[in-house]
């Protein structure tokens, strides 16, 4: 990729790629229904499972599905396809759902949200179901599929959770079927199923362009500590799309009216960022701010010391003033939304930002005794707000199939 010919794309293979192969990645660690003896479906008598739970013979996969945030977010042209062109950096967060998926005798795909969330749909519109029916038919396996979401992620928060979803169930249904998928078409399976899985099929500090599905693994920013903030509404990122089409027109036309009248020698507006430059103009502009940015940085790598790293870190994200184009048509609909980040940066944020298309927002800190500092000061005025740092691909791969029941 020319653009990104001088950039830090990481020389390593992604985990993911090479196979799911991380020492921890193993059966042995896994925390099965195997080991435990329990399938959770099968408590008290196998003629008399209690209400509400699947129930499935075999054993138990878990697996943590981590949620990501977006580094900056840069919208270019609507395609012929209806997808837009982007550049985004991915980075995957500590905070997490937990995947639980069993594979037993019969057919068909059952899907359970633990914690009974009515906004997790629990049929073939559910990012999993979608995956685990792919995932079957590729390894042309058999099977009763059962897959519980235990759901601890905002629904269309900007995490990326249904995305990480999917991914967290691939990665289990292999391990419970004791069957490997190609790398390709793990690849092939996640980009299909929507633009944000294939991110979670590399994890860390991960370059996304086309439609965000097409991925590279950058050299691993520092764990830096980082305050979530989950409000209570969701944004549907098809709109969010739309708004911002619509907003591109206005502002061409806006444009056309000012060359007609003479007036408009507005300076550095939205208009001009949009209009200025062709779409794919200002997306190769994009790709020269990201470049620079991160073969600026002297701070990467997984195995950075926590401190003065972090604050490289911080210093070059805002002096580079990477942005999300999302907040130009999101924050105008819900101006609580920018409230939220204007109230992390008094708490002693040094960069904010929404995540995707929001609504979560995310303030990065110093450190970890900022970042609980502002969570009091943020949750005393009545927000969500959680403390969390971002996770490296090593600590991703390690810890996603850790988990116990
Ligand atoms: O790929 P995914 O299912 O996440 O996309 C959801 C919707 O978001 C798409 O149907 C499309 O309307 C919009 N989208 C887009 N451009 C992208 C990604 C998503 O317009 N790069």
């Amino acid at each position: 990729m020319r653009l990104w010919g001088n950039s830090r794309l990481a020389q390593t293979r992604s985990p993911s790629l090479g196979g799911y192969r991380r020492s921890s990645v193993t059966h042995e660690r896994i925390l099965t229904t195997e080991d435990t003896g329990d399938t959770g479906a099968h408590r008290g008598k196998s003629s008399d499972p209690p209400p509400n739970r699947l129930q499935f013979p075999s054993m138990t996969v878990a697996v943590r599905s981590f949620a990501k945030v977006n580094l900056g977010l840069y919208i270019g042209a609507a395609r012929v396809d209806g997808f837009h062109d982007l550049r985004t950096v991915y980075q995957t967060i500590a905070l997490h759902d937990v995947i639980r998926v069993s594979v037993g005798r019969g057919s068909g795909i059952e899907i359970l949200c633990k914690n009974k969330d009515p906004r997790v749909p629990l049929d073939s519109s559910n990012t999993c179901y979608r995956v685990a029916e792919l995932v079957l038919e590729e390894l042309g396996a058999d099977g009763r599929v059962g897959i519980e979401i235990e759901k601890r992620l905002p629904v269309q928060g900007g995490l990326g959770a249904a995305s990480s979803n999917a991914v967290a169930t691939m990665v289990a249904l292999e391990l419970a079927l004791k069957r490997k998928l190609p790398a390709a078409a793990r690849l092939r399976i996640a980009a299909e199923v929507g633009s944000d899985l294939p991110l979670f099929m590399v994890g860390g500090t991960t370059l996304g362009v086309g439609r965000g599905e097409e991925v590279y693994p950058l050299a691993d920013l520092p764990s830096v500590a980082m305050v979530v903030v989950m409000p209570e509404v969701g944004v549907s990122t098809t709109q969010a799309f739309a708004d911002w089409d619509a907003l591109v027109q206005r502002e061409k036309a806006a444009e056309l009216r000012s060359a007609w009248t003479g007036e408009g020698a507005r300076p550095h507006t939205i208009r001009e960022q949009l209009t200025g430059l062709a779409a794919s103009d200002r997306l190769i502009e994009v790709g020269r701010l990201l470049s620079a940015w991160l073969s600026g940085l002297p701070n990467t790598g997984a195995s950075a010391k926590w401190g003065s790293r972090a604050g490289n870190l911080l210093s070059d994200l805002v002096r580079t003033g990477i942005e999300n184009d999302f907040e130009k048509v999101v924050f105008p609909l819900y101006p609580e939304l920018r409230d939220i980040k204007g109230a992390l940066e008094c708490a002693g944020s040094r960069y904010a930002s929404l995540s995707g298309s929001g609504s979560t927002l995310y303030g990065l800190f110093q450190s970890r005794a900022d970042a609980a500092k502002a969570v009091s000061r943020l949750r005393k005025q009545g927000l969500r707000a959680v403390a969390t740092s971002t996770l490296t691909r090593r600590k991703y791969w390690e810890q996603s199939l850790v988990v116990g029941r």
